[in-house]
């Protein structure tokens, strides 16, 4: 079996590096080139506006494809904080189609606000919802979404909506297939099981308990339920016998290098255009390894949406990756919308963006006549299977719309203070001898670190929860030693299931029947790491439980409290499977396709795992598990990270756009590897990768397993000292970012944002994506050249400056400015006007800084301001969400600085205290400085000022963090 693991990973790993034919381009995919062929143009489909039915925050009206006299139902909603839901579907779909249950993507039911309706005019049906308007053009249908009247959104304005309703197979189109099975002398049984009267028992019995879970999103009450079989009627009525559809090659069978899709459901996909009259750029729908504001697709693939592991991915492309969000932000320089579009499925996406376009795409004409210099972005939205869905979020502001965002799919919640400090990974620590060497080592290099991980080698024979006992004999004790200094492991657990009577784990899944089938119903059988595997069918409630159910002690032998989950291949990775993944045709339990579904498969895997360290703990303690496939939803239940990217330098500049793009789509927590996956970079490389990684959210450094050993303390002296730094820099600006992850939950605000979300109207900007800003204060240019020693850097802000953050010298606002950066140099600045807490104390652990003083860097503003906020609580458990923590907010105007406490309860105390304040920006040694405290009483602090740099350094104020104060100088 270890032949075969090797020759597998040297196969995938090692010399063949991406292969495009791997995976299918658009014309490769029936569906994808069916709409992408569609022309612009008048649409098929009209509503029929004597059927609107209204309800107070609804509505509901007919659609009709004038073409194939197939009837729809176009629902929209009003919902809480300025967002439209629309959806349409089939009025009388033969089978249902698959509809995301809440809780998985949609954190709840959304609630819903009241929409007015102010009549039909000219063929036109008119909304308000607040200040937000939406006009349904009738014939042919198009909805407008405006702010103040100013359109910002349009649905169907190029007419490229299409809506493939459910069919049986037609006798004909049997016939053909049959007849090509047999002129191929295959012996291939798909075409009996496409008969669905012949569908294995498995199927049919699950069949009703599918229906009853995934009508439920939206029937959101009995009212409205009422009033959909109205509409059914009606539509039954005046929708004639549907006629003919073009057919197509490839709808109702489909065959990719060799493999066979039997698609026993024959054309299902969905589509629609999506117009931005107004924007230039858009953003969002990662993952893609690309630039951060989305590319025209004019002359590539569109951007395509299907999990797949894709090994030694390529750079500035469209092509799919691991995770998917189909979600996608429009700013320009007066608003900022969203669109997410609800589908599990594989979609693609077309993007037009410029002003030369608009006159094909005229049918906004109305909106802009006469105005040539309007941009305008349009974008086609393919999907393979499911419904329309589409939320439009209204914004207006970069930070409304990440609100709204986080309000669907949930935010990203607090992570323990340990999980944002430094991982060291690699593939592998070969034993326990080589971790404690490891730990030991980075100690002695005084190099700090919290977390060290296990790849697959430590597992028996790639059977996850099992140890290689001839390695790891005595896990518990490597475990104990690592806690300790307040250090954790994390262990890989991926989601297949070594076929082997002997593993507990897979027989338990097999025989209580949890495995995903093929389509045959027999339990699906495909190739990864252990060889020959089952997976777990994750959408299933109960095989959730089951799996997180593994993470108990007792289930998890050898396992501890301070050990922790990283959840990989869960796209899920199938090395002798179409495209590397499951076949479309794969049924889940419930008797899904995969086809529907296959982009929530490894969120689901996620979440699970999660849940387990949730239980393990008694829901005590914040879990804490990487995940390499996602989806919308996938931050509610940690972190994210790019996958196997290479060690070069266009791989390192690539972390920015890749991050600002998932940060933008609500995984929040995530990072890149340090040094990268594949290759052996350069020790000035790795030096430089660590300094960017700082100010990114999650901070790993990993490598394959046939890359040479590359911990920080084995680079060259000069390189070792560069990294070293960076992760101590790191670890001071662990109480800032600490305070960046609580606004993340609490306001959906991501850690790490493009320069336009803090500058929202610098039109410059907007395609700026070689610098990025951490939190609102910090501006970071990281070198991603060779040799590079300076960088130029873009300052924005009118009237801003900013502070370089180690030797405080002053840059203007909105300028480029050349910035030396010697390797010992990470360029970053913080902004005047800000305030950011920091701890100098070094310590082995980030666990072991609990109660370490607080530094705090106060940049003045040109006026003399500066405000900012420190948040503390017990760094691990979830008693803060019980009130048990502190948020103060500083304030810095007229020579003074109050610490204004803006929560401190459920007897919450902590020790930390103020051990320094450095203002920066002061342009006069003040002569005393004293500190009042809540019981007004009166020290005299000392200082030091350096009239040069112009940075007054107050000493000792000796105060606590959580306590009010003021410190005035004079
Ligand atoms: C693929 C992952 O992307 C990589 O990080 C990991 O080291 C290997 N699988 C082996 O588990």
């Amino acid at each position: 079996m270890q032949g075969l693991y090797l020759l597998l990973t040297v196969l995938f790993c090692t010399c063949f590096g991406v292969h495009r034919e791997n995976f299918r381009t658009c014309d490769q995919s029936s569906f994808c080139k069916r709409h992408r062929n569609l022309p612009p143009g008048n649409s098929d489909y009209v509503v029929q506006p004597s059927t609107l039915k209204l309800s107070k925050t609804f509505l509901t009206v007919n659609v009709l494809n004038t073409k194939n006299n197939i009837g729809f139902l176009l629902h929209v909603y009003g919902l809480k904080d300025k967002i439209f839901r629309v959806k349409l579907v089939e009025a009388q779909p033969i089978r249902h189609r698959y509809e995301i249950p809440i809780g998985v993507t949609l954190v709840a039911e959304p609630d819903q606000e009241e929409l007015v309706y102010n009549g039909e005019s000219d063929g036109q049906l008119k909304f308000s919802l607040g200040d937000s308007q939406m006009i349904i053009n009738t014939s042919p249908l198009r909805l407008d979404f405006l702010i103040n009247n100013e359109p910002v959104t349009s649905l169907n304005a190029q007419g490229l909506l299409k809506f493939e309703h459910t069919q049986e197979k037609s006798a004909e189109e049997l016939e053909k297939i049959n007849n090509l099975h047999s002129s191929l002398n295959s012996s291939d049984s798909n075409i009996d099981a496409i008969k669905r009267e012949e569908r294995p028992g498995w199927f049919s019995s699950r069949v009703s308990s599918v229906f009853s879970l995934i009508s439920q999103p939206f029937r959101a009450s009995k009212e409205e339920a009422e009033e959909g079989a109205d509409n059914d009627a009606e539509a039954e009525n005046e929708a004639e016998k549907p006629a003919e559809d073009d057919q197509d090659e490839g709808m109702w069978e489909e065959t990719f290098k060799g493999f066979t899709d039997s698609k026993p459901n024959g054309p299902v996909s969905v589509g629609v255009d999506v117009a931005f009259p107004g924007f230039r750029y858009v953003y969002g729908i990662p993952e893609h390894a690309d630039s951060f504001a989305l590319k025209n697709t004019q002359s590539t693939d569109p951007y395509r949406m299907y999990n797949l592991d894709v090994f030694e991915y390529e750079l500035y492309n469209p092509m799919a990756l691991y995770g998917h969000i189909p979600f996608m932000v429009a700013h320009n320089e007066k608003h900022t919308v969203g669109v997410f579009f609800h589908n599990a499925a594989e979609g693609w996406i077309d993007i037009r963006s410029n002003m030369a376009d608009k006159s094909v795409f005229s049918n906004l004409a109305d909106f802009v006549t006469g105005n040539n210099d309007v941009p305008q972005t349009d974008t086609h939205w393919i999907f393979e299977d499911g419904i329309i869905d589409i939320f439009v979020l209204m914004g207006p502001e970069p930070k409304d719309v990440f609100r709204q965002y986080g309000s669907l799919t949930g935010n990203t919640p607090l992570p323990p203070l340990w999980a944002i400090a430094y991982h060291q990974c690699r593939w592998n620590y070969n034993d326990q001898d080589d971790v404690r060497t490891v730990d030991l080592t980075m100690d002695k290099f005084d190099i700090p670190f919290d977390v060290l991980w296990l790849d697959i080698e430590h597992t028996d024979g790639k059977k996850y929860f099992t140890w290689d006992v001839t390695r790891f004999d005595n896990s518990v004790e490597m475990l104990r030693n690592l806690s300790s200094k307040g250090r954790k492991m994390v262990t890989i657990v991926d989601p297949h299931l070594k076929r082997d009577d002997n593993y507990e784990k897979y027989t338990q899944a097999r025989n209580q029947g949890l495995l995903v089938k093929n389509k045959d119903g027999n339990d699906f059988d495909g190739w990864c790491w252990p060889g020959s595997s089952s997976w777990p069918d994750f959408l299933e409630p109960q095989v959730r439980e089951w799996w997180a159910d593994q993470f108990s002690l007792d289930n998890y032998k050898g396992s501890a409290h301070n050990l922790y989950v990283w959840n990989d291949m869960n796209e899920p990775s199938v090395f002798n499977s179409p495209e590397i993944t499951f076949p479309k045709d794969v049924r889940h339990l419930s008797g899904v396709e995969n086809r529907e579904v296959h982009n929530i498969y490894g969120m689901l895997v996620h979440q699970a795992t999660w849940d387990g360290l949730l239980k393990r703990s008694n829901y005590k303690e914040r879990p804490f598990v990487l995940t390499r496939a996602f989806f919308a939803g996938s931050q509610r239940s940690g972190a994210v990270w790019t996958g196997d990217n290479m060690g070069e330098w266009s791989h390192l500049k690539m972390t920015i756009p890749m991050m600002l793009s998932l940060n933008l789509a609500g995984i929040h927590f995530s990072g890149a590897d340090i040094g990268g996956f594949f290759k052996n970079p350069d020790s000035e490389l790795i030096a430089r990768w660590y300094q960017a990684a700082v100010f990114q959210p999650f901070f790993r450094a990993h490598a394959h397993i046939d890359t040479k050993r590359r911990e920080p303390y084995l680079l060259p002296e000069e390189h070792m000292v560069v990294a070293r730094d960076a992760i101590k820099k790191r670890y001071s600006y662990l109480p800032y970012w600490y305070l960046l992850f609580y606004l993340s939950e609490t306001t959906g605000m991501p850690p790490m944002r493009s320069l336009w979300m803090e500058f929202p109207s610098e039109t410059s900007i907007f395609e700026r994506d070689d610098e990025f800003m951490t939190g609102n204060a910090i501006l970071v240019k990281p070198v991603t050249e060779e040799g590079q020693t300076s960088v130029s850097v873009y300052f924005p802000g009118n009237n801003v400056i900013w502070y370089d953050i180690e030797s405080y010298e002053v840059y203007q606002g909105q300028q480029e400015k050349t910035v030396q950066a010697p390797l010992s140099k990470l360029p970053a600045f913080q902004k005047g006007g800000t305030i950011i807490p920091r701890k100098m104390r070094g310590r082995r652990s980030a666990s072991l800084t609990h109660n370490d003083p607080i530094t705090l860097i106060v940049c003045l503003d040109k006026h003399g301001k500066a405000e900012g906020q420190v948040y503390v609580d017990d760094y691990h458990s979830y008693e803060y969400r019980e009130g048990a923590y502190a948020l103060s907010n500083l304030v810095f105007h007229n020579f003074k600085l109050e610490n204004n406490i803006i929560h401190k309860g459920n007897g919450f105390t902590t020790k930390e205290w103020i051990e320094r304040i450095i203002v920066a920006g002061v342009h006069t040694d003040p002569k005393n400085i004293h500190l009042v405290k809540a019981d007004h009483s009166k020290t005299t602090l000392s200082h030091t000022y350096d009239g040069q740099a112009k940075v007054l350094t107050i000493r000792k104020p000796g105060v606590n963090v959580a306590e009010k104060w003021i410190v005035n100088l004079h």
